[in-house]
């Protein structure tokens, strides 16, 4: 079992570093009156899609490889009261069924470092309208990490790159997006309390839907990511970036 079907069995809602702490801070730089339509790509079990559709008054769409991540965005979409529509598809996130300049706000919270960066951000431009906004909350590197490091990361979360904060600017204007912006940054060190969110955001409508004979598997990968995150935690950042595609 990898790391995302882990994330996936324990039906984690804010895997993303920071957690639904810093979803509330990026959540405070947009401006929702403006925004109708919403896409997350990697929506995971889907809590910051239906928080957003719970409070504002706008559709959202979320996308996600895996097919249990989506059963459980559905499940928590059913006891959610949404103001006006929230879906949820199996799909993947460098081609998605998504018309051209359509879409007001897309954001994603730890998936880019995942994908092919370029391929996505390209994909995410043509999806916003004139004028749209990108969120992305990811994983940023301080320091150059030693090659041993940077392997371990590359497997277990099966990462593409751990980019600099110049670097993930870089590939964003590369896509053509403009005002590129970096929000916050912060540490992901064990023991720095943003790399863990906050104990008021428990999430209630966590599904666990782990096996008897799936435990130990479970237990490794927990204990892998924990000790990777100590090894790591001192080259690593996680930082919320934004920027507009143009007029
Ligand atoms: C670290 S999790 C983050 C989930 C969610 N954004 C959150 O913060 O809880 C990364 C998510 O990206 C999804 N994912 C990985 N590769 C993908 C792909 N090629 N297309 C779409 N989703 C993908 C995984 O299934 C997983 O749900």
């Amino acid at each position: 079992m990898n790391y995302h079907d882990t994330l996936a069995k324990l039906g984690i809602g804010v895997a993303h570093p920071g957690g639904f702490q810093t979803t509330r801070q990026w959540i405070q730089h947009v401006n929702w009156p403006l925004i109708k339509e919403v896409v997350e790509i990697g929506c995971g079990t889907g809590r910051t899609a239906c928080h957003l559709a719970s409070v504002y008054d706008l559709r959202v769409t979320g996308f996600d490889s895996r097919p249990l991540m989506i059963e459980k965005a559905k499940r928590r979409a059913k006891n959610t009261s949404i103001k006006k529509q929230i879906e949820f598809f199996v799909a993947d996130a460098h081609a998605l069924p998504v018309p051209n300049r359509s879409v007001d706000l897309v954001y994603m919270e730890s998936v880019s470092v995942f994908m092919d960066v370029e391929l996505l951000f390209s994909e995410i431009y043509r999806m916003l309208r004139p004028g749209g906004k990108i969120i992305d909350v990811e994983m940023t590197r301080l320091f150059h990490i030693p090659d041993v490091l940077l392997t371990e990361i590359q497997e277990f979360y099966e990462a593409k790159q751990v980019p600099t904060i110049g670097e993930w600017k870089r590939q964003l204007q590369k896509a053509g997006f403009q005002n590129v912006r970096s929000l916050m940054m912060a540490g992901v060190a064990p023991g720095e309390e943003s790399a863990f969110g906050n104990a008021d955001d428990w999430d209630q409508n966590q599904m666990i839907t782990i096996l008897p004979h799936e435990m130990n598997d479970i237990q490794r990968v927990l204990q892998k990511n924990a000790d990777l995150l100590e090894k790591t935690g001192p080259y690593l950042a996680y930082t919320v970036l934004t920027a507009e595609s143009s007029l």
